[in-house]
């Protein structure tokens, strides 16, 4: 598992922090203003019709609250929520367990839904449609088709990766919500509402400094907010300033970028290697020693998203910024081409 700082991946540190610092409702959540504006409208119509929420998938990068939204949908609708993953469900067996214990309104939420073993998302379509389910009972000449009812429910979906879903499970949802990253004044009001929870003093500046170093993400804000506060109590006189903020997150050799070692590795590996790109992504996974798949999902993403790579037909580049970053001139790249 990816255990970075900057990993936008659930760690098993966050439990226990999330857990006091997630919102519960609506009006406690910060950012996503489209997203939740939304959520608000059919929340109230589903609940004044007396009826469950259309089924709703949300897409969008790790660490930016799906769960946490999933939570408070339904808070607000009032009814229990089941948590599981695509990966969790192996057989249908186990897929018709969970719809067959759900009560009407409840919510069904399922993290990585794009990992559905097939099997399981076919079975999971008349669920959706029509609130059955069927399973074969026994084998070969004596199996018998059930066919077994459900409550009316919700799926509440997630996805880092839309496309993907196959189109069959995408079309079921009625509703589909992409979250973003969030800005740095949403982040830096997200820290300061969590140091409330933690009763950790921090200023303005202190503030900032974690949120601009924290790619968007709330869940890794949240981690990097607790380790500077144990510097400010370890170095500093419990206080997180920009000071302490700063020499924090140069202690962990997390950059203004919000870059870790290993971002800087890839970036500069492309630039000395292979004189700036474009590189094909396996070539890059042989020369920094690490799984193409977790290049992929876990550091490429945010190295897009902030313009230090782009991904072409012909393989990957480091861009212009990166060159800047690096202090790089373009002339040098072509150099060490002789
Ligand atoms: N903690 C984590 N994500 C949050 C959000 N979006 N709003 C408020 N607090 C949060």
């Amino acid at each position: 598992m990816d255990e970075r700082l900057v990993s936008s991946q659930h760690q098993d540190d966050d439990s226990f922090l999330d857990g006091g610092l997630r919102p519960h409702n609506l009006s406690g959540y910060i950012g996503q203003k489209t997203v939740i504006d939304n959520v608000k409208v059919f929340v109230q119509a589903a609940k004044k019709n007396d009826r469950q929420l259309d089924h709703l998938l949300l897409a969008g990068p790790p660490g930016l609250g799906k769960t946490t939204l999933s939570q408070i949908i339904a808070n607000e609708m009032g009814v229990n929520i089941y948590i599981t993953s695509g990966p969790a469900i192996e057989k249908k067996g186990d897929l018709a367990g969970l719809l067959t214990a759900l009560k009407e309104k409840d919510v069904l939420f399922i993290d990585e839904i794009h990992r559905l073993n097939p099997a399981v998302e076919e079975s999971l379509y008349s669920a959706m449609e029509d609130y059955f389910f069927d399973i074969m009972l026994g084998e070969g000449a004596h199996a018998k088709s059930m066919r077994l009812p459900i409550e009316p429910f919700t799926l509440i979906g997630a996805t880092t990766k839309t496309g993907s879903l196959s189109s069959p499970l995408r079309d079921r949802f009625q509703i589909v919500f992409r979250m973003d990253y969030y800005t740095v004044e949403e982040l830096k009001m997200i820290v300061e509402r969590s140091a409330r929870i933690l009763n950790v003093e921090i200023d303005p500046q202190g503030a900032t400094e974690i949120a601009s170093r924290s790619r968007g993400t709330p869940r890794i804000a949240n981690r990097i907010l607790k380790r500077v506060r144990d510097f400010a109590e370890v170095k500093g006189n419990g206080v997180v300033d920009l000071e302490i903020a700063k020499y924090a997150l140069n202690q962990m050799e997390i950059d203004e970028d919000g870059l870790d070692q290993m971002d800087r590795t890839i970036l500069m590996t492309i630039i000395d290697s292979f004189n700036g790109g474009p590189v094909g992504i396996d070539a890059i996974a042989a020369s920094v020693s690490e799984e193409k798949r977790t290049l992929e999902e876990v550091y490429e993403p945010y190295l897009i998203k902030s313009g230090f790579l782009a991904r072409t037909t012909k393989g990957r580049v480091v861009t212009q910024k990166t060159l800047e970053k690096f202090n790089v001139s373009p002339k040098e790249l072509q150099r060490s081409l002789f």
